[in-house]
């Protein structure tokens, strides 16, 4: 098992991405601490996790707050002693061109995708220090990466959670905790639901795919460090 009695915390675990990840490394040995607002949509992932003898936390937790995202990580040091995974998942979307994109919608995107993910890792980051290792996957998006039509609003947060975790790698590197960005192309989940005229999705990666990669990131020798990796379908930009 790659990832055995490590420590997890994933933030979006309710579902899509989060939940992939979260069941791959229960899979893999680790212990796993569920984080989104849903608490009936954790428990459910909690349950099929420990149904198959796995160690699975459900945490109600909005990362936007807080006193919420100290509350998970006081919690999961409670009960497992260490973190050694963070992997923010948790992220909103909202397309549209940029001369119809509603304020509110860029305001949550920026609270979700970019605070959300700045108190998370702020959080974790004492127990890493001291532990001397660590493991940080930022859910990143390939709207850093290319100019998507239609997702200004979306790159501009996803650019900022970019530029978070490459300086964020450079002042943990002395501290043995690694930091990564990963950037999935398009991914079948419900966060397409609401977006008119979607992509093709069953072109789309899985939630699976993107779970190896981020179980790849983990699971290297500590010696090693994926810092920046780009994950597209085999269609490439849909
Ligand atoms: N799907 C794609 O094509 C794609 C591609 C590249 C990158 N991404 C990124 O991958 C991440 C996950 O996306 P997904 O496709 O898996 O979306 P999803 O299926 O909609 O899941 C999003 C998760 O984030 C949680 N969440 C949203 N707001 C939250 C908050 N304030 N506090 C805590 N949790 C919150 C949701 O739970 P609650 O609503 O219950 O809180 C849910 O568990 C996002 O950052 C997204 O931008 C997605």
């Amino acid at each position: 098992m790659k990832l055995k009695d490590r420590v997890a915390i994933v933030t979006g675990a309710g579902r899509g991405i989060g939940r992939a990840v979260a069941l791959a490394f229960c899979r893999e040995g680790a212990a796993v601490a569920l984080a989104a607002r849903t608490a009936s949509e954790l428990e459910a992932v909690a349950a099929q996790i420990n149904s198959q003898a796995g160690r699975a936390l459900a945490v109600p937790t909005d990362v936007i707050r807080e006193e919420s995202v100290a509350a998970l990580v006081e919690k999961v040091l409670a009960e497992f002693k260490r973190v050694d995974i963070l992997v923010t998942a948790a992220g909103v979307a909202a397309f549209a061109p940029l001369v119809d994109t509603k304020p509110e919608d860029w305001d949550r995107m920026m609270a979700v995708n970019v605070r959300g993910v700045f108190l998370a890792c702020r959080a974790v980051l004492p127990a890493m220090m001291k532990e001397r290792r660590g493991t940080i996957i930022n859910i990143v998006s390939v709207a850093a990466k290319r100019a998507i039509p239609g997702g200004a609003a979306y790159a501009a947060s996803k650019h900022a959670v970019l530029g978070l975790t490459q300086v964020l790698a450079e002042e943990m590197r002395p501290h043995g905790v690694r930091v990564g960005a990963l950037s999935p192309g398009a991914v079948d989940t419900a966060l397409w639901d609401a977006v008119p005229n979607p992509p093709d999705r069953a072109r789309m990666l899985r939630p699976e795919d993107v779970a190896e990669a981020a179980l790849l990131m983990a699971s290297l020798p500590p010696g090693a460090s994926l810092e920046d990796l780009t994950l597209l379908p085999a269609g490439g930009i849909l």
